[in-house]
């Protein structure tokens, strides 16, 4: 009888492990989707907002803007679960295998978004500008070694 039941938890167990195993499949491209989603809503929409708050000395836009940064900075390394990847993913595999120095870069930029937001709320001009690169800097520190180069046009 203990043997059965033994055996019964066990099984439990497979198909436990088995159904997260889909579970887990059926999100990965959605998280790719996500991610993407997150980082151009990082880039193109903070980034260049940025840059034209630079431009008009718009000190309280640029704290805000920082905010969306530090905000996508907590949520970012949810959206790469492991083995996440898809035609159309420039994640590279080394994203899992080293995980703890992957799973690092994203409070290098919450730190450059910080220093950029206390440069702004001081309103020094030259100082938003060297953290604003600092910050650029910090999110190329990731892309560097985890994000394949862009795919050549045409193939
Ligand atoms: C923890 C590492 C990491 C950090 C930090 C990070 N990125 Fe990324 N980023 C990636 C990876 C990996 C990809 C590729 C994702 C994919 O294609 O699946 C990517 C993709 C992108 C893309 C391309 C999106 C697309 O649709 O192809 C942009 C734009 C981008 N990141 C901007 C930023 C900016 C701006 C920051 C800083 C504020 C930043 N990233 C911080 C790892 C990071």
């Amino acid at each position: 009888m203990k043997l059965l039941l033994a055996k019964r938890t066990q099984l439990v167990t497979v198909i436990l492990v088995a159904a997260c195993l889909v579970f887990i499949g059926a999100l990965a491209p959605d998280s790719v989707v996500l991610r993407r989603k997150l980082m151009e809503s990082n880039n193109s929409v903070v980034a260049e907002a940025l840059n034209k708050a630079i431009k008009e000395k718009n000190f309280a836009e640029i704290e805000g803007k920082c905010d969306v940064i530090l905000e996508n900075m907590d949520k970012v390394l949810d959206f790469f679960p492991p083995g996440s990847l898809s035609e159309n993913s420039r994640a590279k595999p080394e994203i899992w295998a080293r995980w703890g120095e992957f799973s690092k870069h994203p409070a290098n930029v919450r730190k450059a978004a910080q220093e950029l937001a206390a440069a702004a709320k001081a309103g020094d001009e030259e100082a938003v500008k060297v953290r604003f690169k600092a910050l650029g800097e910090a999110c190329k520190g990731c892309h560097q070694s985890f994000r394949a180069p862009k795919p050549k046009q045409g193939t």
